[in-house]
Formats: C-alpha cells, structure tokens, sequence
C-alpha cells in the first residue's frame, strides 16, 4: 500500500498514519472493522478541504472499511427555517466526493446507533461524543481521531496501534461518586463537571442504574470540556474492556452543578438533538409535545436528528412540524449557522451548552426539555 500498489491515495493516507503512529510510540497498525469521518461541514473545513477531498477522490480514494460521515452544514431535507442552508451547493459537492469514496450517507454523530460498535473491536471515529460512547458503554475501542486520520483510517483500513486501542492505557484512576440520581439535563451537567475536573480517566459510580439517553448526553460532554475518550461507569462498561487503580475519590452532589444553570430572557430557541436524537427519543418528544400544544409564534423549537432516519420517521417529523417545530436532517446548529436572531438557547445538551456560547457566543441555559417547552409552548 505504501509504494502506491493500490492507488496513491492509499499510499498518503497510510503514510499519514505512520508518522501520527510513529510519533505517538505506535508498536505498529491495527485493522479497524469501522471509520467514522468527521469534519465534513463545509463551513468548518473550507474550499482548502473541499479541495483535499476532491484530490483523495481523483487519486482513487476509496473507503477499505465500513465508513459512516458526521453530521454537514445543512439540513439536508431544506425544510429548516432555522438552518442557513446557504452554502447548499458547496455542501453537496462535498457530499458527492464523500459518497463516491463509498463512505456510508449517514451525516449522523452517532455511528453507534447505525452500526453498533462490537467489544474489543479496533474502530478510527472522528467525533468525539461517538468516541466515548464507543469506548465507555460498548467496550470497543478507539482513540478521538481528528477528521484527516478517521478519513486516513477509512481510505486504507488500518490505524496506529497506540492509545486506547492498547489495554495498559485503559485504566480508570479517578473514582467519581455521584450521590444522587440524575434526571435529564443533570447528565449533561456531570459531563461538563467530568470534563472541567477529572483529568485522568474516571471511574464513574452512580446509586442506581444511569440511562442510556442520560449517558448519551454526560459522555458527549465530558468530551466537550475535557479531552475524554474513555469515561468507565460502573455497571455499564462491559467488564474486561478497562482495568481500575484508583489514585483520587471525588464526590459529586447536585448543589455543584448548579453553576451550570442559567436565566433565559427575550427570544428563545429551545433546542434538543446534540448529539443526534435516537428514534425512541423523538416518539418520547412526541408524546410529550402532545401534552403541551403548540410552539408560540415568538419562539422556536429545534430538533436535529440522523438523516438516515429521514423514512423512518417521515409521520412524526411531520406532526412535529406541525405543531411547530423544526426538524433539521443530517447537521445540527453547531457545525452550520443559524437563521434568526434569538436571545436565549435553551438546550438539555451540556455539549450544544458549551459550544453554542463558544462558537457563536450566545446565552445558552441548560435545562430540561420539560421546562423547554412550558417556555415556548402555547396550550
Ligand atoms: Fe452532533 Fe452537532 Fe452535537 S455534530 S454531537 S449534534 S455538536
């Protein structure tokens, strides 16, 4: 593959992994059973990117591996009032490229859910709240890859044998004791504190059983305020994928993640789906938005969602869309920009929460989706 036998694309992806490996100490390569490519918004990575692509393509890049593609700039479906879809032509040139690379159109940050991650299996994902989640709840195992080394990893099949794909490196030292049971948005905060506080992977321990949609928000961010890959909870990562040497205990109470909380005021846009919303979540939403009545015409409620589900859940997106929300495929208002003016982001995301107010420096309030929608919703 090196000396360019199967293409020269292969030879420059693979000899970007071997510096990447070699630099970090790498004993060598590992096969990947799956890429995850991130980086793929256009408005993230720029004509110098689309440019990038279009080489690897032209030079006979093809995925050797099952590859899935995070979330683009746009919604994909165009019926988003709230997503600028103005850079559409861009986006879908990059999508072609994309997709003639034989790379799987899922525009989704949780691969986890299209294809799910087997234990002790060796995957390359670029997006870092699927890295967690593929590491801490499925037990297989992969480093956070920026999206030139998953689009690397994906074009040759391989990746360097180094970080959490090795054992000795999946050690949890930190016990983390939450002492009460979260609801909804809590998660998000103990993912924020994780991630703002524990450097050393954590061991975290809960009194009862956490949820899975709970830990889909806490593991999303922890990677956002932290450089998590692995976060191990005691009675969800699978035994055998983690080795513990506890050297710190912390105690975590509800009273410290009050910080997190906010006040909202003037126009808001209440938002849930970062990262992608599960199907069994949207039917939850439904049935909770039946109870409320409609989006009040100040306000806005935006939903994103995989766009591979878009078939599956044609009937609810459009119930949705009729009471008045916004239901936004393949992207979310992280990696796009968004239309109207709003004064306050509601969100139950701690990573939306993080990166809302970072990158487009908004007032962004965690709670929960509840509380969302008595804020924005007419009976
Ligand atoms: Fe996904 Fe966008 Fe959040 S890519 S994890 S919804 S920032």
């Amino acid at each position: 593959m090196l000396n360019g036998e199967y293409g020269e694309a292969r030879a420059k992806a693979l000899r970007m992994i071997i510096r990447v490996g070699e630099s970090l100490g790498a004993e060598g390569l590992v096969r990947i059973r799956h890429a995850h490519v991130s980086g793929v918004s256009y408005l993230n990575i720029g004509e110098p990117g689309l440019k990038l692509l279009e080489e690897l393509y032209n030079g006979g890049g093809r995925a050797a591996v099952y590859t899935t593609i995070n979330p683009s700039c746009i919604d994909l479906t165009g019926k988003s009032r709230i997503i600028d879809n103005s850079v559409t032509g861009k986006q879908f040139m990059l999508n072609r490229v994309l997709e003639g690379m034989g790379f799987t159109p899922t525009y989704t940050c949780i691969p986890y859910l299209v294809r799910r991650p087997g234990v002790d299996e060796h995957l390359a994902w670029g997006e870092s709240n699927a890295v967690v989640m593929a590491n801490s709840y499925y037990g297989a195992r992969t480093n956070r890859e920026g999206g030139p080394l998953a689009l690397a990893a994906a074009l040759t099949g391989y990746t360097y044998y180094a970080g959490l794909h090795l054992p000795q490196n999946r050690v949890g030292r930190i016990r983390v004791r939450v002492g009460f049971n979260p609801i909804g948005e809590e998660y998000s905060m103990i993912g924020l504190w994780i991630g703002e506080n524990v450097e050393k992977i954590p061991v975290v321990e809960f009194p009862s059983e956490p949820v899975y949609y709970g830990l889909k928000l806490l593991f999303a961010a922890s990677a956002a305020t932290g450089s998590h890959g692995l976060v191990v909870v005691k009675g969800v990562t699978p035994r055998g994928t983690y080795s513990v040497e506890v050297v710190d205990r912390v105690e975590l109470e509800r009273k410290e993640l009050e910080k997190y909380r906010g006040e909202p005021h003037g126009r808001i846009l209440a938002y849930i789906g970062c990262p992608h919303l599960h199907p069994g979540e949207v039917y939850m939403l439904l049935r909770m938005a039946e109870k409320h009545g409609r989006i009040s015409s100040k306000h806005s409620f935006l939903i994103s969602i995989p766009y591979i589900y878009k078939s599956m859940l044609r009937a609810e997106a459009e119930t949705l869309r009729r009471m008045g929300f916004d239901v936004a495929y393949g992207t979310c208002p992280i990696v796009s920009r968004i239309r109207d003016g709003y004064d306050t982001v509601l969100t139950n995301s701690g990573k939306a929460w993080f990166y809302l107010q970072k990158l487009h420096g908004l007032n962004v309030v965690l709670t929960s989706v509840e509380e969302m929608m008595r804020y924005v919703m007419e009976e």
